[in-house]
This record gives C-alpha cells, structure tokens and sequence, in this order.
C-alpha cells in the first residue's frame, strides 16, 4: 500500500456541478454481477459508453464489498482531481481520508486511504523507487485503458509481470471503447486456469445526466452551475 503521509487540506466539496444522482446510472444494475466477476477472474475488462458511471462507481462497489485497497490510474491530472473529488464526495469523506489522489507532487492520500487515484507517470515513479512493493492493492483499475501513451504502455507490462507473482490482486481494465480485444490477448497468458474476461454495460436509452449539447459562449456564462 502506498504510504506517503498525507498532505490533504482540499476539500471534496469544492466542485462548482450539483451532486449526480448516481442511483440512476446505467452501471448501478451490473453492480453485483461486476464485483463477482472482477473477483472470480484475475483481470475483467469494462466496457460501458461514457457517462455510465465506470470511474466513479467501479472502486466504491469494490469498497463496499471490503476489497481494499484500490489503486485506479487515469490518464491525465485533471481526470484523477476531479474523479477522486467526485468519489469522496459521493462516500461524504474528506479528500485525502478513505479516497485520495496523486498527481505529480501533489499527494492528497494517507495510508489508511482505501481508493487512490493516480496518474500513470505517477505510479511509474514510485514504481522506480519501491519496486513491485508500489503494487501491493487488493485491485487496480487502469481507467481509459484505450488511451496509449508510453507510461500506459510500461504501466501495463509492469502489472502483468505483478499479476504473475501475486496471486491475490485483481486487475481491472475500463474503457468507453469496445475495441479492446487487444488487451484480452495481452493477458491470455498469465496462466492457464486464469481468467481474462470483457464485460459490456449495457447503453441505456434514457435520458442521463451526461448528455451533449451545443452551447455558444454567451449562453454558456449565463449557465449557473450551482442550480
Ligand atoms: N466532476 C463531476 N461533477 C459532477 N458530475 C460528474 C463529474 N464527472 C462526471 N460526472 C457525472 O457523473 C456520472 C458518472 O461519471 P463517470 O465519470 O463515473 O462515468 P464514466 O463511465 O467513467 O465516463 P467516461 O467514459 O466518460 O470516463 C456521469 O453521468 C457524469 O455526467
Ligand atoms: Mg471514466
């Protein structure tokens, strides 16, 4: 686990959007069907248009069945911050308690943190100075997993070589793009009564609150984002 002391004086509650209602998000249904697959294969992947709750939703199901603790990479800063805000605000924790984030040297965790959200970069850094020891979590989800830069690229070699020495971690692999057969075959090999599974959430036709509109810049500034 990591075990950086914590420098936490932000705040979960400083998001300018409402709360979501995260209830009606199309992923609340699979809850229980992807807790038990994610601990019935060794590496699952999740594949659900954007919007249907994977970033926010998937490491608290993992939580609230005591899996912990959780490592979730993102691609960017900017991902991890507000995922990480999202999340604490939704479990009414301080940012930087049971969730926290770290971004370059920014360190917003302590290690009683049960979720923490990382840059790829990041967690390659502390994988240069503490060795495997910088994997130790019951699960870690590599989010966007479509996304392929050079940190990705490492990041997912580093923890197939981890998923072949330690037996109890899970991996999780989450994308908004179906494409992702690739990553099924990268992990064909880890063993042969291992299990690599692709997960589908199902497109809901409802109205959700991610939804896309066009906006001009003087409609946008009379937006309030508070209501
Ligand atoms: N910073 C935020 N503040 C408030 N609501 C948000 C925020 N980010 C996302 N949401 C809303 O919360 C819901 C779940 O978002 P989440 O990021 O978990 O979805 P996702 O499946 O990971 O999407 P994506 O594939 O785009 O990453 C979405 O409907 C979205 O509109
Ligand atoms: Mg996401």
């Amino acid at each position: 686990m990591a075990s950086s002391p914590t420098s936490s004086s932000a705040s979960s509650r400083s998001t300018p959007f409402a709360s979501p209602d995260f209830s009606s998000l199309p992923i609340m249904a699979l809850r229980e069907k992807i807790v038990e697959k994610i601990l019935e294969n060794r590496v699952t992947l999740i594949v659900g248009e954007t919007g249907c709750g994977k970033s926010s939703q998937v490491p608290q199901f993992l939580l609230d069945k005591n899996i912990k603790p959780i490592l979730c990479t993102q691609p960017r800063r900017f991902a991890v911050v507000a995922v990480a805000k999202m999340v604490a605000k939704a479990r009414n924790c301080e940012l930087g308690s049971e969730v926290g984030y770290h971004i370059g040297h920014s360190k917003h965790f302590s290690s009683s943190s049960k979720i923490v959200f990382k840059t790829a970069g990041v967690l390659l850094d502390e994988m240069r100075d503490r060795g495997q020891n910088a994997l130790e979590y019951k699960a870690i989800i590599l989010d966007e997993v479509h996304e392929r830069s050079v940190e990705s690229d490492l990041v997912l070699v580093c923890v197939k070589q981890f998923l072949l020495k330690n037996k109890n971690m899970r991996l999780v692999l989450m994308s908004a793009t179906a494409d992702i057969t690739r990553y099924r075959e990268y992990f064909g090999d880890i063993g042969r009564d291992e299990r690599v599974e692709v997960l589908a959430i199902p497109s809901s036709n409802q109205q959700t609150i991610f939804q896309r509109r066009v906006l001009y810049l003087d409609r946008v500034r009379s937006i309030n984002y508070h209501s």
